[in-house]
């Protein structure tokens, strides 16, 4: 079974998560020191403000920039993107073209506000639409009764390991590991961040929990 870290902002100037390629091994550094083996390089994707193709070409370069001195020992990279949910987003063109590397994945954030009924349909009409897999974000950042709407239409989730590194796991976050709706755990790791202390802090502390998250998301990619 792989570790794999489903959400990270490592890419070296892609977005406000690396700031240089000295900084992305750096993470990689700490990922490996975290028993990762495979991170998702999931930049962020504002729909409103660039179009995919040229989000892509941006991403494409940043991740050449890496693999020219990336060392075999560091953790491998799929990229993605962590895509900020908007209405219509079902009908952007070459959405398809967002989902992790190799899969139909796409790993979605929502606005950390309202969320109105028309955003939730568009989510959930990519849920129910068989073309896709939808990931929630960071779901242990929204209220437990927002992210039940969207486990209804199908999403599945992924919490960010932050939120289950302390001694005592929340019981809504809890739930969503018992319902075996979390797919994926997440290091969201911006700069040189604290995310890979969590990880391994909720990896010693309630291994079994993430285990089942581990051996979900390998069922999802492998
Ligand atoms: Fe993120």
């Amino acid at each position: 079974m792989k570790n794999i870290d489903f959400h990270a902002h490592i890419l070296p100037c892609c977005d406000h998560g690396s700031d240089g390629s000295k900084t992305s091994f750096s993470q990689l550094t700490l990922a490996r020191e975290a028993s990762v083996d495979i991170i998702c390089a999931t930049p962020h994707y504002y729909g409103e403000k660039e179009n995919v193709g040229s989000f892509l070409e941006r991403r494409k370069v940043c991740f050449e920039r890496l693999m020219e001195k990336r060392k075999d020992s560091l953790p491998k990279i799929l990229t993605g993107a962590e895509i900020l949910a908007f209405e219509g987003i079902e009908r952007l063109p070459d959405l398809d073209k967002l989902c992790l590397e190799n899969t139909n994945i796409l790993l979605m954030e929502m606005p950390f506000n309202h969320w109105s009924g028309k955003l939730v349909d568009s989510v959930g009409a990519l849920c129910e639409s068989g073309d896709y897999t939808v990931v929630l974000a960071h779901a242990d950042r929204y209220s437990s009764e927002k992210v039940e709407r969207l486990l209804e239409y199908g999403a599945l989730i992924q919490l960010n390991a932050e939120s289950l590194s302390h001694i005592i796991v929340k019981k809504s976050l809890k739930n969503y590991i018992e319902w075996d709706t979390v797919y994926a755990l997440g290091s969201d790791i911006h700069l040189l961040g604290d995310g890979y202390n969590h990880w391994k802090k909720f990896r010693t502390r309630h291994k079994d929990l993430f285990n089942r998250i581990m051996e979900n998301t390998n069922s999802l990619l492998f």
